[in-house]
């Protein structure tokens, strides 16, 4: 099929909102981070960290990667598909109602409108805008590929059909709620129950949102980087299959010493172990394909960018199970250990592997190379650096103040109060702050150099097109 027919319209327009999201992300982040060193800095009502927290989280994972999942899930599925998408007109309607639904959080989250549950902080009239949102864009995927051109399916598109119905059922149980006036409704569930839904959703936000969708992108674009084939297309499928049977298990996790029944515990921490493996799946997966073509991390920056998402990943899944053991839980639950963990999935993992995908699409995008590959490169280790010093920092910090809380005298009595222990983490929030900063200098950069290339789009007259 010929490039011209893809519409690669709707994937410039999803890529460009995405950025937009992801700078406020950081911004806000950075301002937060700042907000916990001088809490002068808090300006009430409307921006206050209790009001700036969940913009940051939103805007990161529903701006800026879901944002892009649309982008990517939309040149993923022609490109897989050979055919362009089901319906454009579906696709143009679904950009503008997601900017519309972004903003509308925005402002309910400033205004102070919040269920108070993490990552579905947003009140019933947002829920429905969100399942709209959701209901239109698996429409228009699933449709693409029931009508494809290209008879065998590469796991890309299994990754993303997964985290299409995975989300859909997630949301939906989880958005069970009886609205008291517009901006205000209780949850269906009470007590413990709802607890247990609410991190039955929470953990499986990770699996559908930061895991399913940067493993689709991952899987399709690492081959594109290198020019090498994936080692082996049985090893995805098992990884895909396991992963989603055993993430729907381990929500409990988050609530490891609570009211919640002990089994329930104990089946979620079991699971958490188990996941390791088919996580290690996929990485080891990465790592092999690779194989024959390690002289690619000198000097191609897309290789980088993607291996050092796997290997984040990789990471991420070998800390995480042990965080779900409950004696190393009872250490580290509630501490800063937790946002470090957070973050070298977000910043780490997820936003490297979308970086990687949209400096790869850009010159198929405006039909032009790359504005900089230097500058690229820059952005990378500007990244790395920000991420590895937030993650290191906010580690240390967490084993001290868990240590802090846990210091008993002879009498049995604590030794330090909880000011006490608080005080001692300033110079660690303002290294993080400081690490925020080193990441936003990288993506400044990379704003500027996808900027420039689609700036050149209309200069130049050769098309690239090699895929
Ligand atoms: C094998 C895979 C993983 C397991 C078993 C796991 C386990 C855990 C556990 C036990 C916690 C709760 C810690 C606590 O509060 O005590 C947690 C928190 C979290 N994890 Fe993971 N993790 C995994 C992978 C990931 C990945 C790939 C991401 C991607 C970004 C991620 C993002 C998060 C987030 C956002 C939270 C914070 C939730 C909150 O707001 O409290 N995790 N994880
Ligand atoms: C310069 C980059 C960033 C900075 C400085 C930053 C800063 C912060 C801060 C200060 C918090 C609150 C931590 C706490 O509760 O103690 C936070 C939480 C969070 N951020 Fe970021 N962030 C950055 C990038 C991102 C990105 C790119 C994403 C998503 C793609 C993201 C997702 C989250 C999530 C999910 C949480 C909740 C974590 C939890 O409850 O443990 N962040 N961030």
């Amino acid at each position: 099929m010929k490039t011209a027919e893809y519409n690669y319209d709707i994937v410039r327009s999803f890529v460009n909102w995405s950025i937009l999201w992801g700078g406020v992300a950081v911004l806000v982040g950075v301002l937060i981070s700042f907000q916990m060193v001088w809490p002068d800095l808090n300006y009430a009502p409307y921006l206050t960290y209790g009001r700036l927290r969940p913009l940051h989280t939103n805007a990161g994972v529903f701006g800026w990667a879901i944002g892009s999942f649309f982008a990517m899930f939309y040149y993923m599925v022609q490109r897989l598909c050979r055919r362009p998408v089901w319906s454009a007109g579906l696709a143009r309607f679904q950009l503008w109602f997601f900017n519309v639904t972004i903003i509308a959080a925005a402002v309910t989250l400033l205004l102070g409108f919040n269920t108070s549950k993490e990552y579905h902080e947003l009140e019933w009239p947002l829920d429905i805008m969100v399942v709209i949102l959701w209901v239109v864009f698996s429409v228009n995927i699933l449709m693409t590929v029931f009508k494809r051109r290209e008879e065998p399916m590469y796991i890309s598109l299994w990754f993303m059909m997964g985290s299409l119905i995975g989300v859909a059922v997630l949301y939906l149980v989880n958005a069970a709620a009886i609205p008291v006036s517009l901006f205000k409704s209780y949850s269906a569930f009470a007590g413990t129950n709802d607890a247990n839904v609410q991190w039955w959703f929470g953990h499986n936000a990770v699996a559908m949102v930061l895991t399913l969708p940067p493993l689709a992108v991952f899987y399709y674009f690492l081959p594109k980087a290198t020019g090498a084939p994936i080692f082996s297309h049985r090893l995805s499928i098992i990884s895909f299959w396991s992963i989603v049977f055993m993430y729907l298990w381990t929500g409990a996790h988050h609530l490891l010493w609570t009211p919640v029944p002990d089994w329930v515990q104990t089946l979620a921490m079991a699971f958490s172990v188990m996941l390791l493996a088919p996580s290690w799946g996929s990485v080891i997966n990465g790592y092999l394909s690779m194989n024959g073509q390690w002289h690619q991390m000198k000097d191609n920056y897309l290789v980088k960018f993607l291996i050092l998402g796997i290997t984040f990943y990789g990471l991420q899944t070998l800390q995480g199970p042990s965080q779900a053991v409950r004696t190393f839980s009872a250490f580290i639950h509630y501490t800063d250990w937790i946002p470090g963990h957070v973050h070298m999935g977000t910043m780490g993992w997820v936003s490297m592997v979308l970086f990687a995908a949209i400096y790869y699409m850009a010159p198929k995008l405006y039909g032009r190379e790359l504005y900089s590959i230097p500058i690229a490169n820059l952005h990378f280790w500007l990244v790395l650096i920000g991420q590895l010093i937030y993650s290191v920092s906010m580690w240390i910090a967490g084993v001290m103040q868990a240590s802090m809380w846990h210091q008993l005298n002879g009498d049995g009595s604590l030794t330090y109060t909880f000011m006490e222990t608080l005080v001692e983490l300033y110079p660690y929030w303002l290294v993080r702050a400081i690490s925020g900063i080193i990441y936003l200098a990288g993506l400044v950069l990379f704003i500027y150099n996808i900027y420039m290339t689609a700036r050149g789009r209309q200069e130049s007259a050769a098309a690239v097109d090699n895929a």
